[in-house]
């Protein structure tokens, strides 16, 4: 049984912009969610600062302290289970996780990419995207598993890639359109909407 609001875990490295969009969805109520915890791997990310920002608690971990990726993402896993975390979303979350942690959470983590995957997985995926020519590119939220953005596919945009279009200049329109799918994503997962039959999701009708 999931609760209402749906509690989540971000897990965030950097900037904190989808962090952010989920805390502006849910307060504006498109988002049956609650936000128990932020951790990052760096001391320094602002989406850290975002979280204490909207009363939420913000938490560094050191992957230095730990002798391995296992043992970081186990005091990871620690801070989730602490809260009674339901859906651990990542959100520009740099590091990859660990096997341990995804089997933990088996469709339960959620992921944005900056990309129509399976096009153009893991780092600077707008630039591999202007560099391939694509002229359609876009975002999409994802389950994770042990591959990298390889997890079944919940929700993907497009946007145009434009001309004169710079690395900036995409990423931002591509941004835009991550900033409305992952809230959305997590109100169907909330919503008990979303079947995974092998790497196909689902998306069944709402009341
Ligand atoms: C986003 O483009 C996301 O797709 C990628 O990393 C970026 C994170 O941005 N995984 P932000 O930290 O959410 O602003």
């Amino acid at each position: 049984m999931r609760s209402s609001p749906l509690v989540l875990g971000v897990l965030a490295s950097g900037r904190g912009s989808n962090l952010q969009a989920i805390l502006d969805a849910i307060d504006a109520g498109r988002c049956p969610a609650r936000v128990a915890v932020v951790v990052s791997d760096r001391k320094d990310a602002p989406a850290l600062e975002r979280a204490r920002q909207a009363g939420t608690r913000a938490v560094h971990l050191d992957p230095r302290a730990y002798p391995d990726r296992p043992a970081f993402d186990g005091a990871i896993a620690t801070i989730l289970d602490g809260v009674g975390v339901e859906l651990v979303c990542l959100a520009g979350y740099m590091r990859v996780l660990s096997a341990e942690l995804v089997r933990r959470y088996r469709s339960r983590i959620l992921n944005v990419h900056p990309a129509l995957l399976p096009a153009f997985r893991g780092l600077d995926a707008q630039r591999q995207a202007l560099q391939h020519g694509v002229k359609v590119a876009g975002a999409t939220v994802h389950f994770v598993d042990e591959g990298v953005d390889t997890g079944p596919i919940v929700l993907q945009a497009a946007v145009p890639v434009l001309d004169d279009d710079t690395e900036a200049t995409l990423a931002a329109r591509i941004l835009a359109e991550e900033h409305r799918l992952y809230p959305e994503a997590i109100r169907l997962y909330a919503e008990g909407r979303l079947e995974v039959a092998g790497r196909r999701v689902s998306v069944r009708a709402g009341a």
